[in-house]
């Protein structure tokens, strides 16, 4: 069945175990982040196999398909106070950073009479979730710390992911400082110091993590073996767990240019065509509703010249392809993410 997205069984496992070493070799658990498959279990439970303590997910709706796995199920995305009664029931541990959220996943928490474990986000100076650093922060600790179904079990920071903000051991050091701030006022000890993703992974290649930090949360790094500082492929990780396969619906020689007044495409955007001539143009059953179309690579010597919603238009460059062919591509991470949420697109496993 086409279009699929492929998973190499193996090169995955490869890229799970080859992480969790670096990390454990550097003291440091690693959180594996499963956001990029929309929650679908076949991939999921390669993962869950692999040997970690907790998984990750942004949406709760992921961790609820996942809630018959032993792991300790972790919420990335801070939650909706609306939905606290879900959190609370589907994940054992959520990061958050506003007081009324938590009093929310208390009153749920105490009502099925559970304690809720609470990782507090302190944002270090990349601008997305937490309190920001330099902030007074401690009066809403001693407010978590009366809330009686919540533990505070650690705290945790998010990098690069909006004002691409470097990791580094002197912005490491900020929640360094606030873990002992918190720990020399209020008689606690924080089990977990969750210093960021997969742009800490150059950090840690150097064995320059701050000691403080004893947990990184991984996502695109173990699945597409590139660190996301600076975008460069990991050594000895595999950058080609996942390929897109899409089949050819029609194969013919047209002009490159259409034929007449040019107005909006079907994105309402006016489109920006080359006349190159007569080209061997293949159409691809796979469009725009499924993924961006330019986050996609061939593999073959093709070139992607557009498509719609429903299509992918490539120059075939005048080789041999028939109807019924397949064309594979290589997907960046924002690909994954999509074409694992596309209910058309299907998902083998290689083994
Ligand atoms: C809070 C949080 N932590 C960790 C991650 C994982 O990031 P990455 O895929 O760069 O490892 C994400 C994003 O998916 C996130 O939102």
């Amino acid at each position: 069945m086409y279009p699929n997205i492929t998973i190499d069984e193996k090169k995955l496992r490869d890229n799970c175990d080859y992480l969790s070493r670096l990390c454990n070799d550097h003291g440091i658990s690693m959180l594996p982040v499963l956001k990029a498959f929309a929650g679908c279990l076949p991939v999921i439970n390669i993962i869950a196999s692999c040997g970690f303590p907790r998984i990750a997910d942004s949406r709760i709706e992921n961790l609820k398909r996942m809630r018959d796995l032993s792991q300790k199920k972790v919420l990335l995305r801070l939650p909706m106070p609306s939905e606290a009664e879900d959190v609370v029931r589907y994940a054992d541990i959520s990061l958050n950073s506003e007081l009324k959220t938590i009093r929310a996943l208390n009153e749920f928490a105490k009502k099925n009479n559970i304690i809720h474990k609470i990782v507090l986000m302190f944002d270090v100076g990349d601008l997305r979730e937490g309190i920001y650093y330099r902030s007074d922060y401690l009066g809403m600790i001693k407010n978590i710390l009366s809330l009686e179904h919540i533990h505070l079990y650690g705290i945790g920071t998010n990098l690069t992911c909006y004002g691409g903000l470097i990791p580094s051991e002197a912005i490491d050091s900020r929640l360094a400082s606030i873990k002992e701030k918190i720990e020399t006022t209020f008689p606690i000890q924080l089990e977990i110091i969750s210093g960021g993703n997969s742009s800490s992974i150059p950090l840690l290649l150097k064995g320059k993590i701050h000691p403080g930090i004893n947990e990184l949360r991984l996502g695109e790094s173990m699945l597409l073996g590139r660190e996301t500082a600076y975008g460069t492929p990991i050594k000895n990780m595999h950058q080609d767990v996942f390929s897109l396969q899409a089949e050819l619906i029609e194969v013919k020689t047209k002009p490159s240019y259409p034929d007449g007044d040019i107005g909006m495409n079907s994105f309402g955007e006016k489109p920006a065509i080359r006349d190159e001539g007569l080209m061997k143009r293949g159409l691809l059953a796979i469009g725009k509703q499924d993924v961006n179309l330019n986050h996609l690579t061939p593999l073959e010597d093709v070139r992607i010249i557009g498509g719609s919603s429903d299509h992918l238009i490539v120059d075939l460059k005048d080789q041999d392809y028939e109807v019924g062919d397949h064309l594979s591509f290589s997907v960046n991470y924002p690909a994954l993410v999509h074409l694992m949420n596309s209910e058309y697109v299907h998902k083998p496993i290689k083994k």
